[in-house]
């Protein structure tokens, strides 16, 4: 692994989670009535934990590029919530029945599935007012943020990811279609994350910074994913926070069909150091180059 500081990296996790948190610990709130059960699952599902790795970009991001970092956070906060719903329907019975998510009992294990189904709906819903109502940016900021983030997440983006992944536990995919997939259920929410970061730093899509940016996040993108298909055969799971073998047990098509783990670690250092490379000649990229690096290296 080419060398880094990995202590740059933790602490851009660390400092994304005191920033984010106490802002998604206000998000659901009991008041009283009939859905209490509701805001208790999405509390649940928000505040189990994670690496807060989109945030962090988001954050990271617009603080690079010199940006107020009141005017990211609510879209910081919108890109983790979007996430943490992903996570919620695609651990259910019907997707990839996982039992196990950042450490915990799944949210259907702990409140059944319609209430999983419905925290997931209410959550993907309520992060695109958040962006709307984002106080700190111009209203044209806030359209176009609400705007990248559907993109991302919806049906020619994530959605469309899953429906290949889904495709892909029953069919031969090629590698060329692997890469497909993977940046859409992976790849499109991290490209977004940074576009979120440019957006509240007042830097337009057509400005050169947006477009490689883009571009770095396209790489670290499908490095994160990658990385993901080979800790779920060789990591740990009390580390990993969830099952591992989860893949091969529906018979999913990964990289690991391709590559193997360590073909997988490095093609995935390559592709960070072209993701980096495109970072080149832009001031104050440490943090963003730290955490590309550690996202090649992680060990969950
Ligand atoms: C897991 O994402 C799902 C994928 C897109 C591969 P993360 O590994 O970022 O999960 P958390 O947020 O840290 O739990
Ligand atoms: C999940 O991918 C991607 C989304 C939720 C969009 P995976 O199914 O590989 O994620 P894990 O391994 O369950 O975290
Ligand atoms: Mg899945
Ligand atoms: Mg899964
Ligand atoms: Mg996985």
């Amino acid at each position: 692994m080419i060398e880094y500081n990995r202590d740059i990296a933790l602490r851009v996790l660390n400092d994304t989670a005191q920033t984010v948190e106490p802002e998604l610990n206000k998000m659901y709130v009991k008041d009283g009535s009939i859905a209490d059960t509701l805001y208790e699952a999405q509390s649940y599902a928000l505040l189990a934990g994670g690496k807060r790795i989109r945030p962090a970009l988001v954050l990271e991001t617009c603080k690079m590029l010199g940006g107020d970092i009141q005017a990211a956070l609510p879209f910081a906060c919108a890109i983790e919530m979007v996430h943490t719903y992903s996570l919620i329907h695609d651990d259910l019975p019907c997707m990839d029945d996982d039992d196990l998510r950042r450490g915990k009992p799944t949210v259907h294990k702990v409140y059944g599935d319609a209430m999983a189904i419905l925290a997931g709906d209410g959550m993907l819903t309520d992060a695109f007012s958040l962006c709307a109502m984002n106080s700190s940016v111009s209203g044209d900021c806030a359209a176009a943020a609400v705007a990248v983030l559907s993109g991302a997440a919806g049906s020619y983006g994530m959605v469309k990811g899953q429906v290949m992944d889904l495709y892909g536990e029953e069919h031969e995919l090629s590698e060329a279609q692997l890469v497909e997939l993977h940046m859409g259920k992976t790849g499109a929410m991290i490209c977004a994350s940074v576009q979120l970061g440019c957006l509240a730093a007042g830097i337009t899509p057509e400005d050169e910074r947006t477009k490689k940016l883009t571009l770095f996040a396209q790489k670290i993108g499908l490095v994160f994913q990658i990385i993901d298909d080979m800790l779920d055969v060789i990591a740990n799971e009390a580390e990993l926070g969830k099952k591992t073998g989860s893949d091969a047990d529906k018979n999913k098509t990964t990289f690991m069909k391709f590559f193997s783990p360590e073909q997988a670690r490095l093609y995935s250092e390559q592709l960070t150091k072209e993701a980096i490379d495109e970072l080149c000649g832009m001031d104050n990229c440490e943090r963003l180059v730290s955490l590309a690096m550690f996202l090649c290296d992680r060990k969950f």
